[in-house]
């Protein structure tokens, strides 16, 4: 009965979105129904996660970590703890906010437990199934193992994994969801991270105007200044944030004056000086929601950001070739008809899709 529905469904779901490639992992029908408030929208399907059209494969795919519903709301939940800080103050999503494309709106600097400010900003969460590496200076390789960071950094949630797991399993409602997910009550540290693995992991973005441009899909249609601003893109910033993904996720210098904090970027962890300044290379998706920009946040609009790019963009030793000593040159049209572009790759829907917001 069940793998019935669910196969039609993916049917279904294949005619409509015309997808090229899909992944479908069903989730056994093993939910609790006396666990209320954690259901995903539309609860009577599996969720799956989909490729979108014209995409590379994603690196991580939700492999040696099945997906389904009630990884995912277990994911969702844990996101959304509170008690995975010292102090029970402060949740992933404190810093990483829906309405934000899950970066921390406004704030150029991450603001943790105590009001402790760190020295980076808080970059989006979304494709992050793409991503070779996490962090500016992509400093953990696997999504997997990535929270163990915040957890752990004093000026995030300054907490210890042990006692995380202390504080949730002896709470019935987690009881309930760690062994709906996984199969008994145990709360252990790989659990909860492959939880937030596939909460995290389901969060594309893929449905910006300009997707639909690249789809032929009605919405899609540009105007003539944001095909200008298409075209200036290709030529002066497409090399580093490459298309679908709008980075190549590569570690380079783009010219950024240091500061008082002189955060040396990929050389904080390789120490070699070639790398001295280099951050990776952020998605261009959802500028719109994750302002302000670059590593620390200096930057609060775009029009900044592209003045940048053209008159101070600073040589110091390792900044990358494609911007040299003296910048990207921008006429003040591109620069108009590149911000237009830009807000193409605002995805409205995923900001919007309630599967990713807190369940109240
Ligand atoms: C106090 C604010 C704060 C909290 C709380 C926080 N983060 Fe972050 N997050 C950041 C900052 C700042 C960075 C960038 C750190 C760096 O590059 O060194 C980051 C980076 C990330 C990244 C990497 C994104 C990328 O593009 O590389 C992921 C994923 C992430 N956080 C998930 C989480 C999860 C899951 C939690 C909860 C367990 C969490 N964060 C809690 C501020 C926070
Ligand atoms: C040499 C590679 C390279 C080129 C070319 C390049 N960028 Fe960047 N861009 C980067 C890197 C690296 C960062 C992050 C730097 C940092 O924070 O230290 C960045 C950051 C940004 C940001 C901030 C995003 C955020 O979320 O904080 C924007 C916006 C941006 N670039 C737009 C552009 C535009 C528009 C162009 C073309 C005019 C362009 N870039 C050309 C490498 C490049």
């Amino acid at each position: 009965m069940k793998k019935a529905r669910t196969e039609k469904t993916g049917m279904l779901r294949k005619a409509m979105i015309l997808v090229t490639g899909i992944f479908l992992f069903v989730a056994a029908c093993r939910k609790d129904p006396s666990i209320t408030g954690g259901d995903i929208v539309n609860g009577e399907e599996d969720i799956t996660f989909v490729v979108p059209q014209g995409w590379p494969a994603p690196i991580y795919n939700f492999q040696n970590n099945t997906l389904s519903n009630e990884g995912f709301e277990l994911g969702r939940k844990l996101f959304y703890e509170t008690r995975l800080s010292r102090d029970n103050s402060t949740s992933c999503g404190t810093c990483h906010q829906a309405f934000a494309a899950f970066a921390h709106a406004d704030h150029g600097v991450s603001h943790g437990i105590d009001n402790r400010l760190g020295t980076r900003n808080s970059p989006p969460i979304f494709n992050l199934n793409w991503h070779p590496s996490f962090f500016w200076d992509g400093g953990v390789n696997h999504i997997e193992s990535q929270p163990i960071n915040p957890i752990q950094n004093p000026l995030e949630m300054d907490e210890t994994i042990d006692n995380v797991v202390n504080k949730l399993k002896g709470d019935e409602t987690y009881k309930a969801m760690f062994k709906n997910a996984f199969g008994d009550e145990t709360v252990n540290s790989q659990r909860i991270f492959k939880a937030l693995a596939q909460f995290m992991g389901m969060m594309v973005s893929a449905n910006a105007k300009y997707d639909k441009y690249k789809r032929g899909e009605a919405g899609g249609e540009m105007t003539a200044t944001e095909l200008r601003g298409l075209n200036v893109f290709t030529n002066k910033c497409a090399d580093c944030h490459k298309e679908p993904l709008f980075s190549d996720f590569s570690m380079r210098n783009n010219g950024l004056p240091s500061t008082a904090v002189n955060d040396s970027g990929r050389g904080h962890i390789t120490h070699a000086i070639a790398d001295l300044y280099k951050f990776k290379v952020p998605s261009l998706r959802n500028l719109k929601y994750t302002y302000p920009y670059m590593h620390d946040g200096r930057f609060t609009t775009l029009q900044q950001v592209l003045d940048y790019y053209t008159t101070s963009a600073h040589n110091s030793g390792t900044v990358d070739p494609l911007i040299g000593a003296n910048g990207i040159a921008l006429s003040a049209q591109d620069k108009g008809d590149l911000i237009e572009f830009l807000n193409t790759l605002n995805d409205e829907s995923f900001v919007k899709d309630k599967r990713f917001h807190e369940v109240q």
